[in-house]
């Protein structure tokens, strides 16, 4: 290994609490083990396709422990579009490896989701040295049991769904709250869990409205004050639109008067019932503000490891928990596919027992 090593880091993607304690955790490490040069990359993949970045010493990444969102920036650039050559004339590819050498890197650290690691496979197939670290609220990057951001998500959506539980008591309405997680569902099962939500409505199990509705019947007859909290993933869908390809569903709810799914619920849930309902979409709020302990633990846990990573010249790789141990996987591994709540997990089975409904007869 040289003696200096220059890393160039950046965030991308969405972004969410523990990305600067990740931050910090590669750059302390890095202090340690051997001598680093830093580049901050501006922006995530823009900032690599764009040549904006500057060096950055020790003391910039004083006091970001606590600090939510990125230092660096962050932007969505899809994967998909990498290779495409725009309006712009610009092949994004080629200028991220003229940058990546212009800057005079020994490696770059990626920190970001599922699109992020696309493209750092991308660029490590393209000869590039470089290193994950799975951040996402939606828990669901390949291969590791969990990433940061998740859990300071999922406290917030638990809180969430703990204010609206008052509410809708004094009130005896159904609150419908709907949970981040396009894809993945597993932000609502936890908050929902944990916030003892009646309905949980999940992208993995396609719910059917009669049994939304029974189960809300169900609720709101137990109660002496009718209400009922329903959690709706992002993403979640019913049976009739997990007929569809996802593009032509999509494309049918955009052409709805609905600004999103918790709305069709609640609209389901008023024609058939008549029941006082609600709507409360946290949104970004879900990933705003500083991180959990537990995701400064983690986050710092997941920076030094890919130090070590650097340290060894083991690249190609990303950091991961893996049965509750802090390892790698390959980016190749990793890259394009999802981590699914899987309906038979005993996290869906304990809230099956708990009474909770997943809007379905049967969960299979
Ligand atoms: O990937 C994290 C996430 O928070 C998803 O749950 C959500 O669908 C998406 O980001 C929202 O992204 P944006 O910040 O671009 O609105």
């Amino acid at each position: 290994m040289k003696e200096k090593q220059r890393i160039g880091i950046l965030t991308s993607g969405g972004d969410c609490p523990g990305l600067n304690a990740a931050i910090r955790g590669v750059v302390r490490a890095s202090y340690n083990l051997f001598e680093p040069e830093i580049i901050g990359i501006a922006d995530g993949y823009r900032g690599l396709i764009e040549g904006d970045y500057k060096e950055m010493h020790e003391d910039d990444f004083r006091g970001i422990l606590t600090l939510g969102g990125t230092i660096l920036g962050t932007s969505r650039r899809p994967y998909r579009a990498m290779r495409v050559i725009e309006e712009d004339n610009v092949d994004k590819v080629e200028n991220m490896k003229k940058n990546y050498r212009k800057m005079g890197l020994d490696c770059l650290v990626t920190l970001g989701g599922n699109g992020t690691h696309k493209t750092a496979n991308l660029l490590s197939e393209e000869g590039l040295n470089v290193i994950g670290l799975p951040k996402t609220i939606d828990n669901d990057i390949w291969a590791t049991d969990i990433t940061f951001g998740f859990h300071t998500a999922f406290e917030i959506g638990t809180d969430v769904i703990d204010r609206i539980h008052t509410t809708a008591n004094s009130h005896g309405r159904v609150m419908v709250i709907e949970i981040m997680g396009n894809k993945a569902g597993w932000l609502s099962l936890y908050s929902g869990l944990g916030g003892g939500a009646d309905v949980i409505l999940l992208p993995e199990i396609p719910y059917d409205p009669d049994e939304v509705i029974k189960a809300v019947e169900r609720r709101t007859k137990k109660s002496q004050r009718n209400f009922a909290i329903i959690v709706v993933a992002e993403g979640a869908f019913s049976k009739e639109e997990a007929k569809m390809k996802r593009k032509e569903r999509l494309a049918l709810r955009a052409q709805s008067n609905y600004p999103s799914v918790a709305y069709q619920v609640a609209d389901l849930i008023v024609s058939q019932t008549g029941l006082d309902t609600r709507v409360v979409n946290p949104g970004h709020y879900l990933r705003g503000g500083s991180p959990s302990a537990y995701d400064r633990v983690l986050a710092s846990q997941f920076g030094t490891y890919a130090a070590h990573l650097i340290h060894e010249e083991n690249y190609g790789q990303t950091v991961a928990m893996i049965n509750g141990k802090v390892g790698h996987n390959s980016l190749k591994e990793v890259a394009g596919k999802t981590k699914f709540v899987d309906p038979n997990c005993d996290l869906v089975r304990s809230a099956l027992d708990l009474g909770i409904s997943f809007g379905v007869k049967k969960v299979k």
